[in-house]
């Protein structure tokens, strides 16, 4: 499905949102089921205080790494960082975290509010490099509609 067919469908489940951990997951399992190059699909969120992410809801298989520290992997580069970073082959990372050896490839997307990154959408792939600028809209406009919740 494209995405601008997905948008509407992220404002729905946005806009009928109740309990914010269910909003979430039904969003990753919309972009999951929807996006064929979306293997894994999940939130981090900053773990308080502590300059660390935690794991919210996700769609796919089941990962250990439930907390990163800032600076680890992919993800833990994109809470220093504060932008979007795409990974088209992720054996050519250093500072990764491997989940699973069938992913090739992530982008991660972080979440603002009030101009604060308080957290990240997670992608992984098993496909190489199929990430393209379409997906970095795309997931800054669901992080941009997640933050209206938070
Ligand atoms: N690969 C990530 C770790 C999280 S998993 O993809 C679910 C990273 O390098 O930060």
């Amino acid at each position: 499905m494209n995405f601008n067919k997905l948008k509407p469908k992220i404002s729905s489940l946005v806009s009928n949102s109740n309990v914010l951990d269910e909003t979430l997951q039904a969003i990753c399992n919309l972009l999951k089921v929807s996006v064929c190059h979306y293997d894994w699909v999940g939130f981090y969120f900053r773990n308080g205080e502590k300059k660390e992410l935690k794991i919210g809801p996700y769609a796919g298989a089941h990962t250990d790494h439930t907390i990163i520290p800032f600076g680890k992997g992919i993800c833990g580069q994109v809470a220093v960082s504060n932008e979007n970073f795409v990974v088209a082959d992720v054996n050519s990372q250093d500072n990764y975290i491997a989940c699973s050896i069938n992913v090739k490839s992530e982008i991660v997307v972080p979440l603002f509010v009030n101009n604060k990154n308080v957290g990240q959408i997670d992608i992984d792939s098993n496909t190489i490099d199929p990430f393209t600028q379409a997906d970095e809209r795309f997931l800054e406009f669901v992080c941009r509609s997640v933050a209206t919740l938070m």
